[in-house]
């Protein structure tokens, strides 16, 4: 039996590289779909959590994992040699920056050298990290074919496809989430389509590996755009005297031609703030800056000192000084009922408030303890007293978070969501918005 015929008769194996947030989602979906899929991951904790059929994912049923791993559709393994049974492979692996700021696509080479070493003819390769245009074809279709007895499209298929999953997002997942796909070859594209034809609803062919990868740096850096935009609009409207969520709430009454974006207290996650970057380091080989991609860094890396000072000026109109001063930050994780904490500005607000001398501690029902960039925290528990601080600084609008009674004990609050909206009226809190 060929590939192509394998994959639509469910029996091809697929091994998923990676069982991080993307990757864990897709294994499930395969598994699903009745492949025999294996999850290899570097990290024994994931992989043991998986095979006793526990989920560390919160988008993700324990109870989904553990039917699928007792029916024999899911295992997982820190082993590299299930990559020798495996006719498709996915890397889902980190695409971070290094300290420079540049792209760091070493989890991406190692994943593809552990390829090579297990590769057999017949096998499909996805790459699903997000990077710059020409990774695939540079590192995939250049390291899958040096040994000269591979042919691309023939012996070895090699494809692109952006993962777009969103954590915490209720309606739209895996498989209900369009998924754009480019092959190496016209033969990589219908069997790579052929494999995802059978877990997502919809696929969208585009034309290379190239453009897919364009694709999702364009979703992505629409949002860092926009969001930069807001966020300045905030400065300007702070400025002028105006509370910039009435301006967005009215101009959202447009049923046309808009589109809400909101101010906060600086991008996070492993998504929007880095993957834009990718391509202004691509453009800047190329000697053609992504202007529009460094400006919205330079104003969205700014924001979590803007709220540092606007704490510090709220503190200062109490008579108060940073320095000495209790401050509560309610929310570390990088968006609203998820536990990511990942480049979340919360890291970096809590580091300037501390630089200033300023007591910290934070509440976070999601996020019991972290550890990130130097800092290690443990939250307090959720009946603190909110009076018993100089200040509170919300940075994620997570549900369960309780406003109404922050509004009622605390002094100030510097609320970088708007979250007080609600209570604002009757708050004796005074409460400083962006
Ligand atoms: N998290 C998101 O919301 C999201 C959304 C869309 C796209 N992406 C992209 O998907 C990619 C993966 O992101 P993630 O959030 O799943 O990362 P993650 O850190 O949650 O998971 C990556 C996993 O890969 C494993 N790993 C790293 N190198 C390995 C190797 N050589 N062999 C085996 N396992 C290895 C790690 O142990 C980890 O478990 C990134 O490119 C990211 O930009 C992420």
């Amino acid at each position: 039996m060929n590939l192509l015929e394998k994959i639509k008769k469910q029996q091809a194996r697929v091994v998923v590289v990676g069982a991080g947030y993307v990757g864990l989602p897709l294994v499930v979906e395969f598994a699903k779909a009745a492949f025999r899929t294996t999850a290899y991951d570097r990290d024994p904790a994931k992989i043991k959590s998986l095979n006793a059929g526990k989920s560390y994912i919160e988008d993700i049923r324990s109870e989904e994992i553990a039917e699928h791993v007792r029916e024999g559709f899911l295992s997982g393994s820190t082993d590299e040699a299930v990559i020798d049974e495996a006719d498709c492979v996915i890397l889902c692996v980190p695409t971070p920056l290094k300290k420079s700021k540049d792209p760091d696509v070493s989890f991406i080479e190692a994943a593809v050298e552990t390829v090579v070493r297990h590769q057999h003819p017949g096998m499909l390769v996805v790459l699903e990290s997000t990077t710059y245009p020409g990774t695939t074809r540079d590192i995939l279709v250049t390291q899958l074919t040096q040994q000269g007895k591979y042919g691309i499209g023939k012996d070895i298929f090699v494809a692109f496809s952006p993962e777009r999953v969103d954590p915490g997002n209720a309606k739209f997942g895996t498989r209900n989430t369009p998924k754009v796909l480019g092959g190496a070859t016209p033969a990589c594209m219908e069997v790579a389509q052929a494999l995802y034809d059978q877990v997502v609803d919809t696929v969208v062919p585009v034309s290379s590996p190239d453009a897919a990868e364009m694709v999702k740096l364009l979703e992505n850096t629409f949002r860092a755009v926009n969001i930069g935009l807001v966020n300045e609009f905030a400065l300007i409207c702070e400025r002028l005297g105006l509370n910039v969520w009435e301006i967005i709430g009215a101009a959202s009454t447009k049923p046309f031609g808009y589109m809400p974006f909101y101010p906060g207290p600086g991008l996070g996650g492993h998504c929007i703030p880095i993957d834009p970057l990718y391509l202004s380091w691509k453009m800047r080989g190329l000697k053609m800056p992504a202007r529009f991609i460094e400006l919205a860094d330079m104003v969205n890396t700014a924001m979590p000192e803007h709220v540092v000072q606007i704490t510090a000026n709220a503190l200062n109109n109490h008579k108060k000084a940073m320095r000495g001063s209790h401050i509560l930050v309610a929310g570390v994780a990088y968006k609203r009922d998820i536990s990511d904490v990942r480049e979340s500005p919360a890291i970096d607000v809590i580091a300037g408030l501390k630089h200033r001398g300023a007591e910290v501690s934070y509440l976070d029902p999601w996020v019991p303890a972290f550890k990130e960039h130097g800092l290690s925290m443990e939250g307090v528990n959720p009946d603190t007293s909110f009076a018993s601080y100089d200040a509170i600084v919300i940075i994620t609008d997570h549900s369960g978070l309780d406003y109404a009674r922050m509004t009622r004990e605390a002094p100030i609050i510097v609320d970088t969501r708007n979250a007080t909206k609600r209570y604002a009226a009757d708050s004796k809190a005074a409460i400083v918005t962006l």
